[in-house]
């Protein structure tokens, strides 16, 4: 049996839908879905969880309705500026995972400020996944390993991954029903388990996330090898 993942990553999906049954604006299900992201990254780093990479903006999403797109982008600016100080208080580092070239400006600046504000943090890496995509990820990867004649093998791939020197992901949720990975995490998830909920994003509470985590520590991680040869491994 498993026990706490190190690494959690989330597809947060239902925003929209959450917005429609409601008869309110898409970008009302987005606003509902950032005070989610608060709920969530406070309980994870509660459970002790190393590493948290939250989903919440693909390089597909350049394709929603501008008005859309742009209210997304307000609202992490104002989800950074508001959560600064919780994030310097809980010890919590932010990072970037995704190209930042095409991010509006004022969302850069603010990126910028808090990943430099929160740099040496010592309790929990909160990714949040912005202009990413992993097929991007993985070329760009190779693509430096060709450019420095290096050679390509797992470790000097997971050098130049968004998230070198963090822990693979153990545990990859879902929300909103659709079981998918949309070009999410295709490297560090290989072995992770995977959690699909149909509860949409902003209702997704800290008592379902202790769920999942429970659901987590019951699977068996094998990893390739049988039940057997694990119970081996840990037997005195
Ligand atoms: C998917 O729901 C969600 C997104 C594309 C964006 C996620 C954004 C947030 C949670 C809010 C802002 C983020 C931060 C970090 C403050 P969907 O719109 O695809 O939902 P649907 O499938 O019901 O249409």
């Amino acid at each position: 049996m498993s026990d706490l993942p190190r690494h959690v990553a989330i597809i947060m999906d239902g925003n929209g839908r959450w917005a429609q049954a409601r008869k309110l604006e898409r970008i009302e299900g987005h606003r509902a879905g950032a005070e989610a992201v608060r709920r969530i990254t406070t309980r994870a780093r509660e459970r002790g969880i190393e590493s948290l990479t939250l989903f919440a903006f693909s390089t597909e999403n350049w394709q929603r309705p501008k008005d859309e797109v742009r209210g997304l982008w307000g609202l992490l600016v104002d989800f950074l500026k508001s959560e600064l100080p919780t994030l310097i208080k809980n010890q919590i580092g932010l990072k970037l995972i995704g190209d930042p070239g095409p991010i509006p400006t004022l969302a850069q600046k603010q990126l910028n400020k808090v990943i430099k504000r929160t740099a040496g943090s010592t309790h929990m890496t909160l990714n949040l996944a912005l202009n990413y995509g992993a097929k991007a990820e993985l070329i760009h990867a190779f693509e430096q390993l060709k450019k420095y004649d290096q050679p390509i093998d797992e470790t000097s791939v997971e050098e130049h991954l968004y998230t070198a020197d963090q822990p693979p992901v153990d545990l990859l949720i879902r929300t909103g029903g659709e079981h998918r990975l949309s070009n999410f995490l295709l490297w560090q998830a290989a072995y992770a388990e995977l959690y699909f909920v149909d509860t949409l994003w902003p209702d997704y509470s800290d008592d379902d996330f202790d769920r999942a985590l429970s659901d987590f520590s019951q699977r068996e991680r094998r990893f390739g090898r049988t039940s057997a040869q694990l119970i081996d491994e840990v037997a005195p």
